[in-house]
């Protein structure tokens, strides 16, 4: 869309003395209009937050489970799946007519103990029990679950990321992974998900060009990989590159998959001053990142990881501790429900984004 359309956008908004910080519209029906889809994740943790539920589903088309499809959470042992945490995720889509995301097949995180034994086996005994762990997953819930993330942040800064599996398997447990997830719900898109590759910072250069290079490679093997989730775990210390983004969304638009972002939040723990200058700071920041990313046509979603300040993996890790020890700030809705200009940028951006077909 060119800047003239988002600027006159945004004039409308403002001119209508809507307030800019979000318009009435839920976030979900503005971005349908254009084609996309618009959700967060929760955790099971919190389905008993009433109030936050039904933000969710005034807000969102869809959702995914923060914990409940990761090995640590699905695999107690080697022979038992705890299926109930994402069957109650699963239970709230239903319930609520939400689309419902899966989220991650293959992560080197994240994992049981029991799992090392096996992996530092035999590769055979890895393929195994991947191929085993995948069907049984994916088949479960079929096409309920219309998009995986079957492989999670594969990518280190020289490659493959060390790891259980890439040690145990090298790139054949990406192959694997995406082969026996198409072969247990073909209709069911799925998707190579990564970390780091928004900003200007070198490291984030190297890994777009190597995700690039990546994905060439899985295609050219006829790996059934649809598309490329960007997690956009923003920084506001870190810039956008918006050339270098823009360019690199063409390109993997260019190899014909549909990318998505899955996990968005914008990080302030950097960011000086009151509250209220933190949420208009991170607003900017997500919109140098919205604007570029809604222009290509390939991207068919955005998903934040939570919806509100609430809950945010932000606030138990150190990445997101601020030094004045006050919260970080990442998401649209605050702890109290209340819509951030986070939230209107993201109504801006989708108000402002071109229709997909
Ligand atoms: O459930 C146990 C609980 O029984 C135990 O008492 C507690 C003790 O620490 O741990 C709990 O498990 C925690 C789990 O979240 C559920 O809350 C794990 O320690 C903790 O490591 C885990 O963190 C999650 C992290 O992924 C690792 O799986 C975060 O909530 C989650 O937001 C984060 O999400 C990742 C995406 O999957 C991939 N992209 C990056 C993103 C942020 O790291």
């Amino acid at each position: 869309m060119s800047l003239s359309r988002r600027t006159f956008v945004a004039g409308a908004l403002a001119l209508s003395g809507a307030p800019l910080a979000r318009a009435a519209e839920p976030l979900r029906s503005l971005a349908a209009r254009q084609g996309i889809e618009f959700g967060c994740a929760i955790s099971s943790r919190h389905l008993g937050e009433a109030d936050l539920m039904e933000l969710v589903s005034r807000e969102c088309a869809g959702i995914v489970p923060e914990g409940e499809g990761k090995w640590a959470s699905l695999r107690p042992s080697q022979d038992i799946f705890n299926f109930a945490p994402l069957d109650a995720i699963a239970g709230l889509a239903r319930g609520r007519g939400l689309a419902l995301r899966g989220h991650t097949l293959l992560w080197q995180h994240s994992l049981p103990d029991w799992l090392a034994r096996i992996l530092s086996d035999t590769p055979e005994r890895a393929e195994e029990v991947l191929i085993h762990h995948v069907d049984r997953v994916v088949r479960r819930y079929g096409g309920f679950i219309r998009c995986w993330d079957v492989v999670n942040e594969v990518l280190g800064d020289g490659g493959l990321r060390p790891g259980p599996w890439v040690d145990a398997l090298g790139l054949e447990a990406v192959t694997i992974a995406f082969a026996a997830s198409r072969a247990a719900s073909p209709n069911t898109r799925l998707i190579l998900n990564e970390t780091a590759i928004e900003s200007a910072a070198g490291p984030h250069a190297q890994r777009r060009h190597a995700l690039l290079k990546l994905m060439e490679t899985l295609l050219s093997r006829g790996v059934p990989m649809d598309g490329l989730g960007i997690q956009a775990h923003l920084r506001c210390s870190e810039p956008i590159d918006q050339g270098e983004l823009r360019r690199f969304l063409s390109d993997v638009g260019g190899l014909g998959l549909d990318i998505l972002i899955t996990e968005l939040d914008v990080n302030d723990a950097e960011v000086s001053g009151d509250p209220e200058r933190r949420d208009r700071v991170v607003a900017d920041h997500a919109s140098r990142f919205l604007d570029v990313v809604l222009d290509e046509l390939a991207v068919k979603s955005v998903y934040c990881w939570g919806l509100s300040d609430r809950h945010s993996w932000l606030h138990h890790h150190p990445a997101g501790w601020r030094a004045d020890g006050a919260r970080t700030r990442p998401l649209p809705f605050d702890a109290g429900l209340v819509a951030k200009p986070l939230a209107g940028a993201l109504a801006r951006a989708f108000a402002g984004a071109r229709w997909r077909p």
